[in-house]
């Protein structure tokens, strides 16, 4: 008896786990800021926004630490983000991905905002170069320390988030999953500067299995639907958030 096998088409937001890369990586330097160089095939170098799920060869913990990028390295691998890891330089990882969506920067923006709301900018630096080499004007907004940064970023103070984001024609932000209700309280009555803004989030949340298992402790709920952020996300348009 002759089977028939149907392909369904894969819905838009689904992570192809066959797609992911697998690829062993090793620490060659650690930043004072907890930020690391790991050099790792290009591939799976993530874009800014994206991850990478990482286990420490040998380590006793099981559970993978979520990297974000922070810059391209000029020699090999990347730059990571800021991490809060007991890794030294020599340790071999095991990194798969990467993973999620990330950030895109429509190519017409000429006034960029990186806003990050409660952590270091880190996540958002990988959008600096891009922004920079289609001649658009970049400001940081943030109250943490901001080393490392080319001195043509401008930097202002989270209280000036409003007036950043109405001279802006794109926004990048970063925030906790845990204090987007402060994000959405900050832009409220702001309609006409977030109507007509391009923008993007990193939500940032525990992702333990970064999308292998659904084991839903990276949930958000937006209109009354459940997302996963380490599969919807970890960025969403800014819109989709309020
Ligand atoms: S981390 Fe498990 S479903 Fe998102």
């Amino acid at each position: 008896m002759r089977k028939i096998i149907t392909c369904l088409p894969l819905p838009p937001n689904h992570v192809n786990i066959f797609q992911m890369k697998i690829a062993k990586a090793h620490i060659e330097e650690i930043f004072l800021d907890g930020s690391i160089r790991i050099i790792c095939p290009p591939e799976l170098i993530p874009g800014p926004g994206q991850y990478l799920l990482a286990n420490a060869d040998g380590s006793d913990s099981s559970l993978p630490v979520p990297v974000f990028s922070s810059l391209p390295s000029p020699h090999a691998g990347f730059r990571s983000a800021t991490l809060s890891v007991p890794w030294r330089p020599g340790d071999s990882l095991t990194l798969r991905g990467p993973i999620g969506h990330g950030f895109s920067l429509p190519p017409a923006a000429r006034r960029m905002a990186l806003a990050v709301w409660d952590d270091s900018p880190s996540r958002l630096h990988g959008l600096i170069p891009m922004a920079l080499k289609q001649n658009a004007v970049v400001v940081l907004v943030t109250n943490f320390p901001t080393p490392d940064l080319p001195e043509v970023v401008e930097v202002q103070p989270l209280n000036a988030l409003l007036d950043v984001l109405q001279w802006a024609d794109y926004a990048a932000m970063d925030v906790n999953r845990e204090n987007l209700n402060q994000l959405r309280e900050r832009l409220a009555g702001s309609e006409q500067v977030t109507a007509k803004l391009e923008a993007q989030v990193l939500v940032r949340a525990p992702m333990p299995c970064g999308a292998l298992a659904d084991c839903g402790v990276c949930a958000l709920i937006l209109h009354h639907e459940w997302k996963m952020v380490c599969k919807d996300g970890p960025v969403f348009g800014l819109k989709e958030l309020l």
